[in-house]
């Protein structure tokens, strides 16, 4: 029941929006992104990171609890479910698992053996139906393990990337994973124009939390599609958790009860999730 990502993000390059990717933590993260996505009425990517998978027990419990999810409360919309940011043996582990969308970050790699492991893996995934995302420069900053200088990337080896097949393209463009420093110099969007006018392939922007909202939707016009957002989210449930904890309610006696404490922190991210989904201007089904 899950969709490749494909036609979905070709479809937003070329109607100059952009399609949420939004991280999964747990069981309530699910269901709130899911929530969301319905309440909006838009698609929407679900993804999963290395880091989350161990966390939550493995790649194939994750995909059946979105999967698990998405029957109980009768999702409609499509579900793309992708791997973030994946070295090469989770990329082929979510091929076997039944993800319906891969990345394959070679960023930490020779280019050569980043683009030839792109080709086994867009092989692989290809025969299944399944879309691929892969990355040409880095993303600076450190995501659930991943770490990136944050170097440009070369037009050159955006193109040839872009050459594999693969369905989506991250770029490093300036963008950081996690908080931005108060010095940031902000995306670099010379050097996306450059790509955006040498590929087709549908862009990728990463670290797509605290970049400001114009910022964002200049991006979009350029050629971005697909934007990654995690720690905006994050920040949204903690912020709420605190809040209501902090304010010491204990309704019934059961302040404790964790489907209570969870609940706040769940609504902040459904409320994130939409406003992001706004901000995109991912348009809703017809
Ligand atoms: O791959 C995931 C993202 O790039 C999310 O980045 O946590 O900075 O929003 P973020
Ligand atoms: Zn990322």
């Amino acid at each position: 029941v899950f969709v490749n990502g494909n036609a979905i993000y070709n479809d937003a390059r070329k109607g100059h929006y952009a399609v949420g990717a939004f991280n999964t933590n747990n069981l309530e993260w699910t269901r709130a992104i899911l929530q969301a996505a319905q309440e909006t009425n838009t698609p929407v990517l679900i993804q999963c990171s290395m880091g989350a998978a161990k966390y939550m027990g493995d790649y194939k419990l994750v995909k059946n609890l979105v999967e698990n999810e998405m029957r109980v409360m009768n999702i409609t919309v499509p579900v793309i479910m992708h791997l973030d940011h994946g070295n090469y043996e989770a990329a082929k582990e979510c091929i076997k698992a039944g993800y319906s969308s891969v990345m394959f970050d070679g960023h930490d790699l020779p280019f050569e053996e980043n683009l030839e492991k792109t080709k086994e893996i867009v092989k692989l995934a290809h025969e299944r139906g399944i879309s691929v995302e892969a990355e040409v420069g880095s993303i600076g900053g450190t995501e659930d393990g991943v770490t990136g200088a944050g170097e440009l990337a070369s037009v050159e080896e955006a193109k040839t990337m872009a050459a594999t097949g693969v369905d989506y393209l991250a770029c490093g463009i300036g963008n950081i994973h996690g908080k931005y420093p108060e010095n940031w110099q902000g995306l670099n969007f010379d050097r996306l124009k450059e790509i955006a006018d040498a590929v087709d392939t549908p862009l990728v922007l990463h670290g797509g939390s605290g970049i400001p909202q114009e910022q964002i939707e200049k991006a979009i016009s350029m050629g971005i599609s697909k934007v990654n957002i995690n720690t905006e989210n994050q920040l949204a449930f903690a912020a709420a958790t605190r809040k209501y904890i902090e304010a010491g309610k204990d309704e019934e006696g059961k302040g404790y009860d964790p489907r209570k404490l969870l609940a706040p922190g769940t609504q902040a991210v459904v409320d994130t999730v939409k406003e992001i989904i706004g901000w995109l201007g991912t348009p809703s089904i017809k």
